[in-house]
């Protein structure tokens, strides 16, 4: 079975998962950091090199203060609590999104654990935080901007594959396969650039609840896939 090297995925529903329990919408969260655990667990243990997941959107800001102050708290004792942990294992941890605009704290927690996972080899885990798609694209052609006044890279110089140095992804492989989960079907200003040939498998459970076999599930859905890249199958080139 073909087993994507980067799989990213949309968490979603954490906040119906609780509404159907009668919970606060924290307890979603919380539940859902749960299921962010065991699933960086399972993806190590599958083979998987990268992991992406959205955590924040910059999008998210306009949830209730209360909310996005619970999610913030949740960041901060995800990487307190699970650091030392995830470096054991050996997992890289790297962070994309706008970092301006973040906590001095939270942006100081980010960078430990960038700083401190560096030399990891096993699972690369990537938490989009504070990022948007359209944002990304904007804050790279603003960086290619200034390094054409700088003098630095000629406007003729760049091209799909030279962009892609200005995104926060820069040396990370576009994702092969991604999840979202909770029944909705759209990308949500995740990846857009990235995901241009990526496999999407929608699925109808909510985030809190998603774990090892429905992984598994989507990396089978994944292995029955042609992925073709805009070009047409190996066995129909001679026909
Ligand atoms: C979507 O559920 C989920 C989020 C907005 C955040 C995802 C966050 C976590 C899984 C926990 C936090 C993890 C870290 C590391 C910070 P929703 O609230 O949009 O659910 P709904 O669509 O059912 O309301």
């Amino acid at each position: 079975m073909t087993t994507p090297a980067h799989v990213a995925i949309i968490m979603d529903g954490n906040g119906r998962w609780a509404k159907a329990r009668g919970l606060p919408r924290v307890a979603g969260h919380r539940a859902g950091v749960e299921a962010l655990r065991q699933t960086v667990r399972a993806a190590g243990e599958m083979g998987i090199e990268w992991l992406t997941v959205y955590a924040f959107s910059s999008e998210n800001w306009s949830r209730p203060k209360s909310e996005v102050s619970d999610l913030m708290g949740l960041l901060k004792l995800f990487i307190r609590r699970d650091l030392a942990e995830l470096h054991k294992h050996g997992v890289r941890v790297r962070v994309i999104g706008e970092r301006d605009g973040l906590e001095p704290d939270i942006r100081a927690l980010l960078e430990e654990a960038e700083e401190l996972t560096r030399a990891n080899r096993s699972l690369n885990l990537v938490i989009a935080f504070n990022y948007g798609s359209r944002d990304e694209i904007a804050r790279a052609a603003r960086k290619a901007a200034l390094a054409v006044k700088a003098g630095k890279i000629d406007p003729d110089s760049i091209s799909a594959d030279t962009f892609g140095e200005f995104l926060d992804t820069t040396g990370i492989p576009d994702p092969d396969l991604i999840i979202r989960t909770s029944g909705e079907l759209r990308l949500s200003n995740f990846l857009l650039w990235q995901a241009a040939y990526a496999e999407l498998v929608f699925l109808p459970c909510y985030w809190p609840d998603f774990g090892r076999t429905d992984l598994a599930e989507a990396l089978r859905s994944f292995a029955s896939r042609e992925r073709r890249f805009g070009g047409v199958a190996a066995r129909d080139v001679a026909l």
